[in-house]
């Protein structure tokens, strides 16, 4: 029954997200799912088929995949609708969802632990190599350089700035990815996101002194 449920909604996601080129497609989420079951799994914490359910379902209403936020959260609650769950746990599945994003920084408390589980392992998919490429991905979709010596590093954006302000891809990284590792909830996904922070910050050495025609 609820082997089936998953299966329903791996066709969902991958039907809605499938051809997404800005780092949120399928095996994106089918990562998140699993690095999500393996901290629940280690940190003996929450329920596996909540956690499963929401680290599927998890970008389905992200407003870049969208038109609006309310389009995003109509397609996620349509869906959800149809499943036979008890409102309680749809609930739940719901709240982790919706307080998972980053938004550069201005997203809503984490409530449940579940919730934290979640966020942790879709912050590690930006961080590492994987975070890497999905930067870089990201950022040519969204016609931004990979680099610019030009600009400077941006604190405290709001959601719009995060979005639609003026940066590159290698500042993404100060904006963002090297301060994933400190924003993690679980010892687990601290201890994951160790070599991949290290990982990054030996690429971005490498980066500048190619870029300074030393390497
Ligand atoms: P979340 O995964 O929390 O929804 P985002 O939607 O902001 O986070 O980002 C999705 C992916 O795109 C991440 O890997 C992130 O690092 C990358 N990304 C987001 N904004 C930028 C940006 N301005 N430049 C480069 N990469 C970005
Ligand atoms: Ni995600």
């Amino acid at each position: 029954m609820k082997e089936k449920m998953i299966k329903r909604t791996e066709e969902f996601v991958k039907q809605v997200m499938g051809r997404d080129s800005t780092g949120h497609d399928w095996h994106h989420i089918d990562r998140v799912r699993r690095n999500a079951l393996y901290i629940s799994n280690k940190e003996q914490f929450g329920d596996p088929f909540i956690i499963e359910m929401a680290a599927l379902l998890h970008d389905i209403p992200d407003d870049k995949l969208n038109n609006s936020q309310e389009e995003g959260r109509y397609k996620l609650i349509s869906f959800m609708k149809e499943l036979d769950l008890p409102l309680q746990v749809k609930e739940h599945i719901l709240e982790i969802i919706f307080s998972i994003s980053f938004k550069g920084g201005n997203n809503p408390k984490v409530i449940s632990s579940e919730a934290e589980i979640v966020q942790d392992a879709d912050r590690l998919d930006a961080i590492g190599a994987i975070g890497i490429a999905r930067a870089f991905a990201y950022g040519g979709k969204k016609g931004q350089p990979i680099f610019d010596p030009g600009l400077s590093v941006r604190e405290n954006m709001t959601v719009e700035e995060y979005r639609n302000g003026e940066s590159s891809s290698i500042h993404h990284f100060y904006e963002k990815l090297l301060k994933i590792k400190d924003s993690l909830h679980t010892l687990t996904a601290k201890e994951m996101a160790r070599e991949r922070h290290q990982f990054m910050e030996a690429f971005l050495t490498q980066f500048y002194s190619e870029w300074n025609g030393q390497a």
